[in-house]
């Protein structure tokens, strides 16, 4: 997809569509261009927006056929809901849903940004959101199906800016959403591969092809025996059971010159396949478990752009990959693993094997220096039943990593909502004959208890864990793309790094 800009008017572009905006009134707000095409069209775009009684409401499209009276074949306005609730979230999210809505219709679109007194962010954002927004809607996983030569692909995005000054910062935004979006597509590519596809070796292979494209990136990949020779008992018991090698994989990024002396790990579950193990789960609830490595495939996105964000901190990326499947060998219910840290762990479900892989990430990445800790985790069904599919959980023991978490959740609209992570709780953790168990002795509050869980191998480091079971994969069309894989944690992580 190119983004082109032009002196032009908006009238005198052509292109298979012109897309205006409206914000939301009894009738309908207009914008600047929204009035000033009108004009040009006699009022006749007004007056069909008020004969579809078109409120401008968030994420509503009308659609006009100009009728050769401009150079553009169609006019769309897109709803941006109400304008003293506006902001970049929105516009991102109204132009997915046109992106996405006509995909494979239009070939080429045109559009004139919103002035400074209709949004209050600065031209940047707003081409960022924009672009974002174009990128992410188009998005389709397709690669498996027969191409229907009937669908357009959407090539060129015209934007209309006649100032100097202002095509600069355009420019720059589109630039950033492009790095962002490669991110975002290669966590959601992952995610939408099959799991004989995406294994842990296909991840690890990912991983070190990262490190050679980049001289700030090394990457370290341990195979099955130094993983034993760690002691990872966890997360090789949840190993046992698949032909298919673990790789546990340690990605770095460390900045030339001076950089704070703290160091981040982000720690992605990485279950390339979970089928619950002996623990079985129905075949609804497996149909979509390739998503199990969403937070991996977060990581690797994250690392494939690190490089272009340039926080100023080390960071690692880690990854404890495998699947969890059912054979001769796998672990079963009443096994006794003992993990990294020396803490044994009774396994009462071979379905709760998230835990038992990170328990073993976390303690590796405190080894190695870790100051702060972020994961991400695909790790309990109870939080999409908690918060829905839009929301992550987010579970900390450190105010001031969180409030930075829930601040770039606020910028992206990749939305966070915090769950506590109550010491009572940890009571329904216990075991009877090992140092605690993997599944809580109830079913109620259970993104709490996997929470609890992992707080165990924290060692006190500040820490926030995110539980990405609702938003990492959706089974039907979301705001800013189609089914599948979202990516849920890239947008975040950068927004997050950025400022570091
Ligand atoms: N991968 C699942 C959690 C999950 C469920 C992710 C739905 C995405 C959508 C995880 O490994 C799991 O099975 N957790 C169990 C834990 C329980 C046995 C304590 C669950 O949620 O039922
Ligand atoms: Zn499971
Ligand atoms: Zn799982």
């Amino acid at each position: 997809m190119n983004f082109e800009i032009t002196s032009k008017k908006l009238d005198q572009i052509s292109s298979d569509g012109l897309v205006l905006f409206a914000f939301e009134g009894d009738k309908f707000v207009p914008t600047k261009n929204l009035l000033y095409v009108d004009k040009i069209l006699n009022g006749f775009l007004f007056n069909s927006l008020y004969f579809d009684n078109f409120k401008g409401k968030k994420n509503a499209i009308f659609s006009f056929d100009t009728q050769k009276k401009i150079l553009a074949s169609k006019i769309f306005v897109l709803g941006l809901g109400k304008k003293e609730e506006f902001d970049q979230n929105k516009l991102r999210s109204a132009i997915a849903t046109f992106a996405k809505n006509y995909r494979g219709k239009l070939s080429s679109v045109s559009l004139g940004l919103l002035t400074d007194s209709e949004t209050k962010q600065d031209i940047y954002l707003q081409s960022q959101s924009i672009a974002e927004g174009f990128i992410l809607g188009n998005y389709l996983f397709n690669k498996y199906k027969k191409k229907d030569d009937n669908l357009k692909e959407l090539e060129t995005i015209i934007i209309s800016e006649e100032n100097k000054a202002s095509s600069i910062k355009i420019k720059e935004g589109i630039e950033t959403a492009k790095l962002i979006c490669e991110g975002v597509i290669l966590a959601r590519d992952l995610v939408n591969e099959p799991a004989a596809v995406i294994t842990p070796t296909s991840l690890a292979k990912i991983a070190s092809d990262l490190a050679k494209k980049n001289k700030e990136i090394t990457c370290k990949i341990y195979e099955r025996e130094e993983i034993e020779k760690m002691g990872m008992g966890a997360f090789l018991g949840v190993a046992l059971g698949s032909d298919t090698p673990p790789k546990f994989i340690h990605l770095e990024y460390s900045p030339a010159g001076s950089i704070k002396k703290e160091k981040l790990a982000i720690v992605g579950k990485g279950i390339t396949f979970d089928s619950g193990g002996v623990s079985i789960k129905p075949e609804s609830s497996m149909m979509t478990m390739k998503c199990d490595m969403a937070g991996a495939a977060a990581v690797l996105g994250v690392f494939s752009v690190i490089s272009q964000i340039k926080p100023k901190m080390k960071v690692m990326g880690i990854i404890a990959a495998t699947p969890n499947l059912i054979s001769g060998k796998a672990f079963v219910p009443g096994d006794i693993l003992t993990s990294m840290s020396g803490k044994t762990i009774e396994v009462l479900s071979t379905d709760a094997e998230g835990r038992l892989t990170m328990a073993d990430a976390f303690t590796y990445t405190i080894k190695k220096g870790a100051t702060e800790i972020i994961d991400l985790a695909t790790l309990t069904g109870a939080c999409e039943v908690a918060l829905g599919t839009d929301i992550a959980g987010l579970f900390s023991n450190n105010d001031s990593l969180k409030e930075k978490l829930l601040k770039s959740s606020k910028k992206t609209g990749e939305h966070l909502w915090e769950l506590p992570l109550l010491v009572e709780y940890k009571e329904l953790n216990k075991s009877d004959v090992a140092d605690i168990s993997n599944i809580p002795s109830t079913r109620y509050g259970g993104a709490i208890t996997g929470g609890l869980f992992l707080q165990e191998f924290v060692e006190e480091k500040p820490w926030v864990h995110l539980d990405i079971s609702g938003p990492a994969f959706y089974e039907k069309e979301h705001e800013l793309g189609q089914k599948g894989g979202t990516g849920f944690g890239v947008r975040l992580l950068i927004d997050l790094l950025k400022d570091l």
